[in-house]
């Protein structure tokens, strides 16, 4: 039984005050959702404000990058170990604006899901394909590479301490919400590939789905076989919204 996760991805917003009060409205409501498991992953320089609003509360915290590199003459990078310092427990990696903004391959998201393994981090490893591709009729394929780069260089037992988050690039920031069937056949898809390898890792790992995820439409998606639970974006910096989205991720009564 996979008990289903809703992490927030705040990207490059907040700052102290807005964080403080963001934080405390969901502590408040946070009673409301024990039963499953919630997360925020926060900017790097507020890390430590948020360890200490969370420290203790059920509700995990992480980071949204990380450096490939684990310490040294790297300026500007902030490493796997920097993370756990600060209480973290989730990195994303390989994200769609990391991978198409900032240049990120396959091969540089594979080594950062190594080097936040080898930290004791859990990566939520972002997979998607672009408009292009899904109009092209790729979308297996592009998501299929972007798995494989990972678990070649890791091992597919390393996706058994990973979340994987499918987030169509289409989606994500449009208000163009996959539809619950489109979502669910892609995460049917990744889950299949890795049954292929391994099948006990595949039926534990939880398959995340993220792009313009709404209270008004979790609970659908989350209804869905294959769907554990949502990477949440704009939705995670509003209080209501994003505990009505934990809500929707309980299980059922
Ligand atoms: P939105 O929920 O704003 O579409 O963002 C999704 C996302 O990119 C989460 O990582």
């Amino acid at each position: 039984m996979r008990v289903k996760l809703v992490a927030g991805n705040w990207k490059m917003n907040g700052d102290l005050a807005s964080n403080q009060t963001l934080l405390n409205a969901v502590l408040s409501a946070a009673a409301s959702f024990s039963a499953m498991k919630c997360a925020v992953c926060a900017p790097f320089p507020y890390l430590s404000q948020v360890q200490q609003l969370l420290h203790g509360s059920g509700i995990a915290w992480g980071a949204q990058d990380v450096c490939q590199f684990e310490n040294g003459a790297y300026t500007g990078g902030v490493s796997a170990p920097m993370l756990k310092d600060f209480g973290c427990h989730y990195v994303i990696v390989g994200h769609s604006e990391r991978r198409a903004i900032f240049g990120e391959s396959d091969e540089i998201v594979a080594v950062k899901f190594e080097a936040a393994l080898k930290a004791g981090l859990t990566p939520i490893l972002c997979v998607g394909e672009t408009l292009t591709e899904r109009e092209a009729g790729i979308t297996e394929k592009i998501v299929a590479r972007q798995l494989d780069a990972v678990t070649s260089r890791c091992g597919v037992k390393a996706l058994g301490k990973a979340v994987i988050a499918y987030e169509p690039v289409w989606a994500i920031g449009t208000g163009k919400t996959a539809t619950t069937e489109q979502a669910q056949a892609v995460h049917a898809f990744i889950r299949s590939r890795i049954a292929a390898d391994d099948a006990a890792v595949a039926s534990m790992v939880l398959i995340i789905y993220g792009g313009s995820v709404k209270a008004a439409n979790s609970a659908q998606l989350f209804g869905m076989s294959d769907i554990d639970g949502g990477l949440i974006g704009g939705a995670s910096l509003v209080a209501d919204e994003f505990s009505a989205i934990c809500r929707a991720a309980q299980p059922a009564a």
